[in-house]
């Protein structure tokens, strides 16, 4: 079992706030993800900003895309993010078309997709997916739960490499021990805390605590 990446979701509405959160942590993190309010926001020159700022990291364009794939991720390659994602109900030619644009690809799993899903995107060619507890979900008072883990093990035993986001707190990490996690997504847990550089050192702790 590798030990979990720790990616920074910057999904800031201006870019100069994006610019101030990453400013504070981007040494402590392994993946900057431009978050889909930052693109929505601020569009491609979001991914510019933090391509110019950290040219080894790895940065992450969330753009959640369900059509015009190929184009779009020509644009997040073309400003210099490494990965992108698309909405687990974009077509697999939709999927397969972004994936020869950027490096990887991640499936952001929301609603009902299937395990047959699943299986599609495996057999074309893509690797990570991203476990999702949904705002709106988190804010109407869903939680994590065991069905939640369990799929989470059965995407990991298919050979996913799969990443955990929503809501994430240093305290929710336990709950994943024993689980192959790839890269724990965390935004406002810590964006919005007090000390942000701290916040992401106490993830990072966390995730050596019980992965490492
Ligand atoms: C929302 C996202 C967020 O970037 C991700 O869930 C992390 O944000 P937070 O930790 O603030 O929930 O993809 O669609």
């Amino acid at each position: 079992m590798g030990l979990p990446k720790l990616q920074i979701a910057l999904d800031n509405g201006v870019l100069s706030e994006a610019l101030e959160s990453i400013r504070l942590v981007g040494d402590e993190v392994d993946v900057i993800e431009a978050g889909t309010i930052l693109c929505l926001a601020e569009g491609m020159e979001a991914v510019r900003c933090l391509r110019a700022l950290y040219p080894e990291k790895t940065i992450l364009a969330d753009t959640k895309c369900a059509d015009a794939g190929g184009t779009v991720a020509k644009n997040c390659a073309d400003a210099g993010a490494d990965w992108m994602t698309v909405i687990c109900c974009a077509t697999i030619p939709t999927m397969k078309a972004a994936l020869k644009e950027v490096r990887d690809l991640q499936v952001e799993l929301y609603g009902d997709w299937t395990f047959a899903q699943a299986e599609a995107w495996m057999a074309a060619g893509l690797t990570q997916v991203v476990y999702h507890q949904s705002r709106d979900a988190l804010l109407a008072g869903e939680t994590w739960t065991d069905k939640d883990l369990d799929k989470i093990r059965k995407l990991v035993s298919m050979g996913f490499k799969v990443s955990v986001t929503g809501g994430l707190e240093v305290e929710t990490l336990p709950l994943f021990a024993g689980i192959d996690v790839y890269t724990f997504i965390a935004g406002r847990g810590i964006r919005d805390a007090s000390d942000p550089r701290q916040a992401a050192r106490d993830f990072k702790a966390e995730i050596a605590r019980i992965w490492g």
